[in-house]
């Protein structure tokens, strides 16, 4: 694990500059020519740009792009060759089918999750002689009444979002109806509790299943999470580690962007290597998901350099990413979107908006192929995306090896295509 670490760090390091750009600034800091190769960027001036995105939908080779092919290939090596992935499979042999009934009450990827994960919770419980498990960030409670109704597992689902909380109680009481009915169940289940709380890493978990199962005598529970945003990934793996009474945990995380702690391991910590948001911001994103969809134009992020040039242009104003808001991009005009973005801003008319003005903008970047750049620059960067996020989930089992859990692993759960963040953290104690 420590090679694979530092052959991903070493692989890196050159790029963080990069990886940690903003997109919004792609014209007004050139990031094209300050980032992409100059030798892509001139075989992509000779041949045009169009073929070179079916390079990364299509998986086609063409031999005008040689050191595009090289570049996308190394990275692909990169990451199968430093990958601590395991199947599934070691841990869910005989897997069960989906269930059914259960699809009347999630979504088709949700429900994908939730079996997946509550069949390996179940299975490594039994394992284990695991009676009670803490379902962490539960939201709406899907995964918790799940195990609980079909596996009979006394499960806590705690949730600092009390609208969360309340809302998964109801739909226990119609998921429990529609259970009884389907099971002829006559006992209606009373093994799901919700709890509103922030969770923390000093959170005191077994005092909480104590009261709440009203058994004091509960020593031994598992701690499981999907999608657990942000930091609240990080102090899970702190909680298993620090209470001895935490048997296993089954961790998926997500929104990278929005933790605390990385590194975590020590290993990583002494090789001062750090990403940033932007960068961990990429690691949230799903490269197995945009090539599936093939959509090529990324039309809002488009709008939104543009509109950058626009402000730089005609007020030396350069807006930091964020600050324009996700509604401009349901706007299919140029014009219309920059009025949108304006109207964000108190300080800036949006009597500015000169229409001709801006059509000029658009059409002198649209005749030099600047969309297809940007569009381009977007997709190469976006390839990094899984080794940053293998290098984050190795580096959290790094951490939960340095503390002794040696029963640490990674491990593919989910398609990647119907849940982007797909991979599972396991470490049994
Ligand atoms: C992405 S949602 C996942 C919800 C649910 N596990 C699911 O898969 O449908 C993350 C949930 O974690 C909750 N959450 C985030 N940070 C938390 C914390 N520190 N303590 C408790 N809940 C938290 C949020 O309120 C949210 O409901």
């Amino acid at each position: 694990m420590l090679l694979k670490l530092n052959n991903l760090i070493k692989f890196l390091n050159p790029y963080l500059e990069f990886i940690n750009c903003h997109m919004v600034e792609f014209y007004t800091n050139n990031l094209w020519d300050k980032y992409i190769p100059k030798n892509i960027q001139n075989e992509l001036t000779e041949n045009g740009f169009e073929d070179a995105f079916n390079i990364i939908y299509k998986d086609k080779n063409y031999d005008k792009y040689p050191n595009l092919t090289v570049f996308l290939n190394e990275i692909k090596n990169i990451r199968e060759n430093n990958s601590i992935i395991v199947s599934k499979d070691n841990f869910l042999k005989d897997e069960k089918p989906v269930d059914e009934d259960f699809k009347h009450f999630m979504s088709d990827k949700k429900i994908h999750e939730v079996n997946k994960m509550a069949d390996l919770t179940y299975k490594l419980s039994k394992n284990k002689n695991i009676e009670y498990v803490v379902d962490i960030g539960d939201g709406k409670g899907y995964l918790s009444s799940y195990l609980s109704l079909k596996y009979k597992l006394n499960v806590l689902g705690i949730d600092s979002q009390s609208i969360n909380t309340t809302g998964s109680s109801k739909r226990l009481q119609k998921l429990q109806k529609y259970w009884k009915g389907l099971t002829n169940d006559s006992i209606i289940s009373n093994s799901y509790k919700q709890f509103t709380k922030y969770v923390t890493s000093s959170t005191n978990l077994i005092e909480i299943l104590q009261n709440e199962f009203n058994q004091s005598n509960i020593d031994r529970f598992a701690l499981v999470g999907l999608h657990t945003c942000g930091q609240l990934a990080c102090d899970s793996l702190d909680l298993f580690v620090n209470d001895a009474n935490c048997k296993f945990l089954c961790n998926v995380g997500c929104c990278y962007h929005l933790l605390k702690t990385f590194p975590m391991s020590d290993y990583v910590k002494n090789q001062n290597f750090n990403l940033d948001r932007n960068a961990r911001m990429i690691a949230s994103q799903s490269i197995d998901r945009t090539v599936n969809q093939q959509k090529i134009n990324n039309q809002s992020l488009f709008y939104r350099g543009l509109f950058q040039v626009f402000l730089q242009n005609k007020y030396g104003l350069n807006l930091p990413e964020g600050q324009v808001g996700r509604k401009c991009s349901k706007h299919n005009n140029f014009i219309d979107y920059c009025r949108s973005a304006l109207n964000n801003y108190q300080s800036i008319n949006d009597s500015i908006i000169v229409e001709n003005e801006l059509n000029d903008l658009l059409n002198k970047y649209q005749e030099n192929n600047d969309d297809l750049k940007l569009y381009l620059f977007y997709l190469i960067r976006m390839q990094f995306s899984s080794i940053i996020e293998l290098l984050i989930l190795t580096d959290r089992c790094m951490y939960l090896i340095e503390n002794g859990f040696n029963q640490t692993y990674l491990i593919q759960l989910f398609n990647s295509v119907i849940s982007p963040r797909h991979l599972a953290i396991i470490s049994i104690k």
